[in-house]
């Protein structure tokens, strides 16, 4: 247990030295649990991003997208049943007053000073805020002002009230999807590992629209589409991937069935994506009419829905440490070459040799400026050429280019295969095909 605290301590420090995630605020002494994604963050969450896009939307005749706003009208929340039921249990300890989650604890005592706690009292999640000019946000707040917004604490909701609109425009018939990837809040009781809980972060999100007697066969479909992307799109190692069917009195107040996909992190196994039957319950509360007609029969009716939902930071989380490999002279992160933050680093051999450096230089503009997109690259001519590789090796980097003597006699170079740490020769004019090939 010690060895994988020690674990996730390391992933959280090579992280925040290398630039993928910060702490947030940190100059103002941070602000708890709100991290930053860094330069290489940010690269390796938009790859994990449109990786999804592409192949959930992209890919599919039977999908569309949206990108809808944070704040909604409070209304939406009454009708969700967020305001009424979106709560979890909060137990205080009555001597230190730390608050804990009352479902998550073994004792009936404080974690923290062994003192009483206070019976549990449910705690809304939604994080208020006040929308336009008002006198203060205590008068705001006393008032119970009709400012009083919520930013959304799913991106599910949107695809629901835009259900309509949707339809109107693109005239799709069921079954078929919307999806999203956004900002979600809440207001976590007890956040904490690193990015696996916080009270801002992201989701990738899916309503599929069936028929209701469809539910069983789409439910499966979807649940296999959810393990291809763990294991073909994120790498993740099959073994650490598991199900588990969510108990009948722990179900969200929306659903039928919910199957909560876990991953085996260092801090444990715990929940990384979720898949649900929300039945028509989102639509019926949303819309007093059914909102969709069969355009062969005319009948109307409130289409069922099969909910897959990912979390994007506990994506990036699940790959950084899936990635995380110690070896025994270096530290490799085996991120899948499609999600690394570069593709490829170029290198001169010595940094002092013009022609050496000025040869690297065309390579590296050629690949950046490859028309297709081929991917950010890396440049580096600081230290040694085995520095070099390690540093790459840290973060990820697939493929290291070499240009040294022997380029400036036959026009080739070699490129360092990340994992094998293996090298080839390639010819320059070959470079862009072959790592493409790879990549
Ligand atoms: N629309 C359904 C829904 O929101 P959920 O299981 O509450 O379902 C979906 O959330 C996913 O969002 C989770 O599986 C997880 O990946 C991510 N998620 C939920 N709460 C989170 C938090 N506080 N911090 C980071 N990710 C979170």
């Amino acid at each position: 247990m010690q060895d994988q605290a020690m674990l996730m301590n390391k992933i959280v420090s090579l992280a925040k030295r290398r630039g993928f995630v910060y702490p947030g605020s940190e100059i103002y002494g941070g602000l708890a649990n709100s991290w930053d994604y860094g330069p290489l963050g940010v690269e390796l969450k938009n790859n994990i991003k449109n990786a999804w896009w592409q192949k959930f939307v992209h890919q599919r005749d039977d999908m569309v997208g949206l990108d809808a706003a944070l704040i909604m009208n409070p209304r939406v929340w009454e009708a969700s049943g967020h305001l009424a039921t979106f709560s979890d249990p909060l137990v205080e300890c009555k001597k230190c007053h730390e608050r804990f989650r009352g479902d998550q604890l073994i004792s009936k005592k404080c974690p923290a000073c062994q003192g009483e706690l206070t019976e549990p009292k449910q705690f809304n999640l939604m994080l208020k805020t006040f929308l336009g000019p008002t006198a203060s946000l205590e008068h705001a707040a006393a008032s119970k002002s009709t400012n009083e917004v919520y930013f959304r604490p799913e991106t599910a909701q949107a695809m629901f009230v835009d259900f309509k609109n949707v339809l109107d425009t693109t005239r799709r018939q069921i079954p078929f999807g919307i999806a999203q990837i956004g900002k979600a809040f809440r207001n976590e009781i007890t956040p904490g590992n690193f990015i696996f809980r916080t009270r801002e972060f992201e989701q990738m999100e899916i309503e599929y629209f069936i028929r209701a007697e469809d539910w069983e066969g789409v439910f499966e479909s979807w649940r296999k589409e959810m393990h291809a992307w763990m294991i073909n799109d994120l790498g993740l190692d099959k073994k650490k991937i598991h199900e588990l069917e969510v108990p009948r009195d722990e179900l969200a107040h929306y659903s039928k069935r919910t199957i909560d996909f876990e991953y085996d992190f260092p801090f444990g196994r715990d929940e990384l994506y979720g898949l649900a039957y929300r039945t028509d319950f989102d639509l019926k509360n949303h819309y007093a009419k059914p909102p969709y007609k069969d355009p062969a029969t005319n009948e109307t009716f409130y289409p069922h829905v099969i909910e897959p939902t990912w979390g994007v930071d506990r994506s990036v989380l699940a790959v950084l440490c899936n990635g995380y490999t110690e070896e025994e002279n270096r530290v490799v992160l085996k991120l899948p070459a499609r999600l690394a933050p570069y593709k490829a680093a170029v290198f001169p051999l010595l940094a002092n040799k013009p022609d050496l450096v000025q040869k690297a230089r065309t390579i590296y503009k050629n690949l950046q400026l490859t028309t297709d997109n081929f991917g950010p690259v890396a440049w580096d001519d600081r230290g040694n050429i085995g520095k070099r590789y390690l540093s790459q090796d840290e973060i990820g980097t697939p493929f290291c280019v070499t240009v040294d003597f022997q380029t400036l006699e036959d026009n080739t170079v070699t490129v360092r295969d990340r994992d094998t740490t293996k090298q080839e020769r390639v010819e320059i004019d070959k470079l862009i095909d072959y790592l493409r090939e790879k990549v």
